[in-house]
């Protein structure tokens, strides 16, 4: 039985991994940079499992086409949607095209890919990697934010779908707050903290295990999304942009 995780050459994604490898699934590890993914590879075969390496970009939708073509006679049982990135800075400023590169990561991929699973087969799980930034417009992270508001609408809504068509297919939706990987790093971020990527990934994993329809991991951000859906717009809009512009 396979997991499917793309974005696995570093961060959550490459935790995550980690975490599937040691319970024996076997992988299929996606993200763009080959010898990454070859070095993680090696490094979970030890493990006496399968891992199948395909490096793609997966803001090209034809490539996102070709990877499921090349992976759709697995038996995947886990698929999780975990490549995405941001791009730190006032909309004015910001690089047109890369904003419309991450539409294309953080949202056409992602929409792509989960059609794909849930047309293809008939049982297993889609994991969808959203964020907290998708429950507040983020000012200096506007479209970014707007991206994983998108993915969690759309996987929770899809995932209701299937569980009123008493199916046996499931998208649970994972919406992490801040967590120290290369993403920071990606995004222009001038610091770089939050949750341990090791523990974040243990997180997630856990509540795939129980098969949660929706994964926020760790009570501080638990406590935030409360806190979100009981403050007006102007106040978290005013605290946002603290935070925002402190990074
Ligand atoms: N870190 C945070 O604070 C945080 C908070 C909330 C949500 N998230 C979400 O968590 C997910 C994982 O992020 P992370 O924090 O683990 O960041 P990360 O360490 O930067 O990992 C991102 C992964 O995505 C892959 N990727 C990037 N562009 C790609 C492309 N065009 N095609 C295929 N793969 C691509 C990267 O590999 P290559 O460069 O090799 O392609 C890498 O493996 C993202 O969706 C992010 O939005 C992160």
């Amino acid at each position: 039985m396979y997991v499917l995780i793309t974005g696995a050459s570093s961060g959550i994604g490459m935790e995550l991994a980690k975490l599937y490898a040691k319970a024996k699934y076997d992988l299929v590890l996606v993200a763009r940079n080959k010898d990454r993914l070859d070095h993680l590879a090696s490094e979970l075969k030890s493990e006496n499992i399968d891992v199948i390496v395909k490096p793609f970009d997966l803001s090209d939708l034809a490539q996102c086409d070709l990877l499921f073509d090349e992976i759709k006679s697995l038996d995947i049982n886990i698929f999780i949607n975990n490549a995405g990135y941001g791009n730190l800075g006032f909309f004015n400023e910001t690089q047109e095209d890369l904003e419309l590169n991450m539409l294309d990561l953080n949202i056409r991929a992602v929409q792509v890919l989960t059609k794909r699973y849930i047309q293809h087969y008939s049982t297993g799980t889609v994991v969808n990697i959203s964020s907290m930034a998708a429950f507040l417009p983020t000012p200096t992270f506007a479209t970014y934010a707007a991206t994983k508001s998108y993915v969690y609408n759309m996987s929770r809504a899809v995932n209701y779908e299937l569980k009123r068509q008493k199916s046996n297919l499931r998208v649970l939706t994972v919406a992490p707050g801040p967590v120290k990987t290369n993403f920071n790093q990606r995004a222009k971020a001038s610091i770089n903290r939050g949750m341990d990527q090791v523990k974040c990934a243990r997180l997630i994993w856990k509540g795939i295990q129980k098969r949660k329809d929706f994964i926020i991991p760790g009570f501080l951000m638990k406590m935030v999304y409360l806190m979100t859906k009981f403050t007006p717009t102007k106040l978290l809009l005013k605290a946002s942009y603290r935070i925002q512009t402190n990074k």
